[in-house]
């Protein structure tokens, strides 16, 4: 059942190449330059006079929702707000028919993040679901659903649920932009193509997963760290800490990496790991100097770079690995893979029930 992998949390972090293929298949025109999703009711005429984009969910699918905020954004430039289900419909959240209510789960049947879609449409929103099944009440009950096809997750920690959640979120981002011309044909085309690279570049960092391995064994003694990360890269941190806690039970933050200096400094000592995420070039010297920040206060720091800087890094950093090269907006789904791998051989060093973590479920049916 477990294919030959020790772990179903092994085994599906390695279906993610397969995943996201199942998660792009038929939703890209034969000649790669636009986007199809017949699946939609929402009209192009609807999805025009859509001016602003609530993603409410939990845990990790909220993670890939703030992901999923910044591809939105960037591509479509229409604000866009996350919220954790569980406080969404208990804070009389500003929804106006023009808002465009996206929910996320892999199960459908989070309780948070259903009774959060029915709030929305009480409140006259249209609301898009992401997930894994269907079938599922958020299936049933949202107005358009996209359907991820990263196939039964059964360990407790969400992996390819969540990677091929980012998929969906490129997807549907690229139609919103293509629909509303605020992207060209040729600049859709230039960003499906490199979606198309993705699952072979998984597949490269996969083949590096020692590496990792080495990393997890001596943060496994640690009894707390950082992961540090600016814009989309903060986004992904969090992920990474959420997974790390969740079946290591080693403690973590995930902190927007010029946010350190206003308090968190104070808590980097001699040896502290420090996970820092540097694959955005847009602010690569901040961090890097972010990263000096931690150094000066003795901190152990893996980068997790883009291919073709480790010469260039090495003087900043302790170890590093790197991920193959794609668009910045693409990067969380090659660079989440290091630290679902690095929380899943801590995990493994401190002797941990990898796929049955304390305390947790897989899916969470009460609110
Ligand atoms: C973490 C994890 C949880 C779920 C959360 C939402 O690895 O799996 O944080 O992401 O409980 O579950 P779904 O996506 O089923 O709504």
């Amino acid at each position: 059942e477990k294919a030959g992998f020790d772990h179903f949390m092994l085994k599906e972090i390695h279906e993610q190449p397969k995943a996201y293929r199942d998660t792009m298949r038929g939703r890209i025109s034969e000649d790669g330059r636009s986007v199809v999703l017949p699946e939609l009711k929402i009209t192009a005429e609807q999805l025009k006079g859509i001016n602003r984009v609530h993603i409410v969910a939990c845990g990790t699918a909220l993670h890939a929702g703030l992901v999923g905020k910044n591809v939105i954004e960037n591509l479509v430039r229409i604000p866009v707000e996350t919220d954790v289900a569980s406080e969404y419909r208990y804070r009389s959240p500003i929804i106006t028919p023009d808002t465009l209510v996206i929910v996320v789960s892999q199960s459908g049947e989070t309780a948070d993040t259903l009774a959060a879609l029915r709030e929305a449409q009480r409140c006259g929103a249209r609301v898009l679901a992401i997930t894994n099944v269907v079938g599922s009440s958020v299936a049933r009950e949202a107005d358009d659903v996209i359907i991820t096809l990263a196939g039964p997750e059964i360990a407790v920690a969400s992996t390819k649920a969540y990677s091929s959640q980012l998929i969906a979120f490129f997807l549907f981002g690229l139609y919103w932009a293509q629909t509303i011309g605020s992207k060209n044909e040729s600049e859709v085309a230039h960003v499906l193509a490199a979606m198309q690279a993705l699952p072979e570049q998984v597949e490269k960092v996969l083949a590096q997963a020692e590496v990792i391995k080495g990393v997890a064994e001596s943060i496994s003694h640690h009894s707390s760290l950082f992961f540090i990360g600016r814009g989309i890269d903060y986004a992904v941190a969090m992920e990474g800490s959420l997974k790390l806690k969740e079946i290591s039970y080693i403690h973590s933050e995930a902190y927007a990496a010029g946010e350190l200096k206003h308090g968190t400094l104070a808590l980097i000592e001699e040896g502290t790991p420090v996970i820092a995420l540097l694959t955005q070039e847009d602010v690569y010297e901040k961090m890097l100097s972010n990263i000096k920040e931690t150094k000066a206060r003795g901190a152990d720091v893996l980068g997790i770079i883009n291919e073709g800087h480790e010469v260039e890094v090495a003087k900043s950093v302790d170890r590093q690995f790197a991920i193959p090269r794609t668009l910045p907006l693409l990067t969380p789904a090659l660079s989440v893979v290091p630290l679902q791998l690095l929380s899943y051989y801590a995990s493994l060093a401190l002797g941990h029930d990898v796929d049955k973590p304390r305390n947790l479920a897989k899916s969470v049916t009460v609110e």
